[in-house]
């Protein structure tokens, strides 16, 4: 069920307040026209600026403005005084929703008007429920535009230009279905100015224009980032299993994997040891996978304000939705949902809030928004999170063993450019046990340094004598690593193959 059509019951259904929650105006105000024509029903539409458009008519006549109240009281004396058969839309009603005279005359309204053919409709971009309220009001998620709607959007605005020689408006079937596909996410506002933008600066539709736009939306909505691919698999060393796994998943994104029943893959979450490689595979599957990486940051859900963090959340699941398909990166996860249900910090249940609605909807997702969740501490995480069917799968990354650690200094010294041949692998392999990825890069950089220092190129003596020098984190480590290997063991599926 559409918006709309989700309005048009609710209404039918004689729901005293209905709360629509979105950023596009314009459609919520034509949809709502729409419906009121299908239920003949009079609009009115109140705004702090424009006041409430038309005038209401009590039996009794016209009613008086009475110029003393402040506007917003007064469209709700407004609506308390007309007759049946009326829908209020008041845009932009947000910031009066703190006020304690708004909420009893809301209260006071949604009483008068249950039963009866008469609704008024909050509109705004944001959803401030005082919990006064929250038994009276009904909240309503004003999704953003369709794949239907953003063709038609396209059509309109191509058609507008058919007639001027220097834009080329054509497009083919795939062309047009990738314009489609990368309008998704914005609004149709957004759209609109994006595409004629396009056309006024490339005389033509451009693809890389709008995804540029679509960076700008994700950026401002501040609790997710954008990541432009740099990572690729094959610059994670080891980890076989995981990147078998992923590997055989590179297709499931694809329409024809819908079409052949095949359900998105959810998300894994990778557990283990710091500086592994768990943040590396984050940002080189979406690479592989050819998909946007969207990150979340877990820390700056919490907002400050109260209720603000329950919105952040719902806003970056909506964002992350209209993007997708695509990969959404929770990095450091149990440092946002560190000690839910426990009686640490009182947050009033903010934290158990937030957390409940991540849960409910990575289980209940059914967009392809590809979950990677990392953690180094598991004590840390609510059980409730590593239940089965949250994740597809839970992995355990494990300090590379011996063949992995060659790899990953393959990795790291071609990437410097020194000529491979040179150096024995093996011989560095062995002389670094316990050294996690990132130690290993370390060396390969401290090594550079060493050699840049003596005037002369990298050679094998400089790699020993660098990993000499260090202590790895493992070794100061052990017990704790020891103690997340042997929990995984039981509740874990290893990143990486082992011998023996
Ligand atoms: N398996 C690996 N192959 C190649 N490079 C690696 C590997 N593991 C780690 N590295 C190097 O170490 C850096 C840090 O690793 P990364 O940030 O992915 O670790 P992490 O597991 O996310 O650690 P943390 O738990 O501290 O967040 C990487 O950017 C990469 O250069
Ligand atoms: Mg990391």
């Amino acid at each position: 069920m559409g918006a709309s059509e989700e309005i048009e019951v609710l209404i039918r259904a004689k729901y005293p307040i209905l709360y629509v929650v979105t950023y596009e105006e314009r459609r919520t105000e034509e949809a709502v026209q729409r419906v009121c024509q299908n239920l003949s029903r009079s609009l009115h539409t109140w705004s702090v600026t424009q006041g409430m458009r038309p005038h209401v008519n009590r039996v009794s006549g016209p009613v008086k403005p009475s110029g003393v109240l402040p506007g917003e009281l007064e469209a709700l004396a407004l609506v308390h005084e007309a007759p049946e058969f009326t829908v209020f839309l008041l845009k932009d009603f947000h910031p009066y929703m703190k006020d304690y005279r708004v909420i009893r005359l809301l209260r006071d309204l949604a009483a008068r008007m249950r039963g009866r053919s008469q609704t008024l409709i909050l509109c705004g971009p944001t959803l401030i429920l005082p919990p006064e309220l929250e038994k009276d009001i009904t909240v309503v998620e004003f999704p953003l535009p369709t794949a239907k709607e953003i063709e038609d959007t396209l059509d309109k605005v191509s058609s507008a230009v058919k007639t001027n020689p220097s834009v080329n408006a054509e497009l083919e079937a795939s062309e047009r279905e990738r314009l489609v596909k990368s309008a998704q996410g914005l609004t149709l506002d957004e759209i609109e100015s994006v595409f004629a933008r396009s056309l006024v600066e490339k005389k033509k539709f451009d693809v890389e224009a709008i995804l540029h736009e679509k960076q700008q939306i994700i950026r401002k909505s501040g609790i997710l980032e954008y990541y432009a691919p740099d990572s690729k698999i094959k610059d994670v060393g080891g980890l076989e299993l995981l990147k078998e796994w992923l590997d055989k998943r590179t297709k499931t994104f694809t329409d024809k994997a819908r079409e052949f029943g095949i359900p998105a893959p959810k998300g894994i979450l990778l557990l283990g040891v710091q500086g592994c490689g768990k943040s590396l595979v984050a940002k080189a599957v979406a690479a592989h996978w050819n998909l946007p990486l969207l990150k979340l940051d877990v820390g700056r859900i919490f907002g400050s304000l109260v209720g603000q963090s329950e919105e952040n959340i719902r806003k970056a699941i909506k964002v992350s939705e209209s993007v997708a398909p695509c990969v959404l990166w929770a990095d450091e996860l149990e440092k946002g949902f560190a000690g839910v249900g426990g009686s640490g910090v009182s947050d009033s249940g903010t934290t158990a809030r937030v957390f409940a609605t991540f849960l409910t909807w990575m289980s209940e997702k059914t967009s392809p928004v590809f979950l990677i969740a990392t953690a180094n501490d598991v004590s840390a995480l609510p059980p409730e999170m590593l239940r089965k069917g949250r994740f597809d799968e839970i992995f355990f990354v494990d300090l590379p063993d011996e063949g992995e650690r060659e790899q990953i200094f393959s990795i790291h010294i071609r990437k410097r450019k020194p000529d491979i041949s040179k150096f024995n692998l093996k011989t560095l392999a062995k002389a670094t046990e316990g050294f996690s990825g990132a130690e290993i890069e370390q060396v390969v950089v401290g090594a550079l340094y060493a050699a840049f220092d003596a005037g002369r190129q990298l050679q094998q003596k400089d790699l020993l004598a660098e990993a000499k020098a260090v202590v790895p984190l493992s070794v100061m480590m052990s017990e704790d690593i020891e103690e997340l290997r042997s929990w995984a063991q039981l509740r874990t599926r290893p990143a990486s193959k082992r011998e023996g």
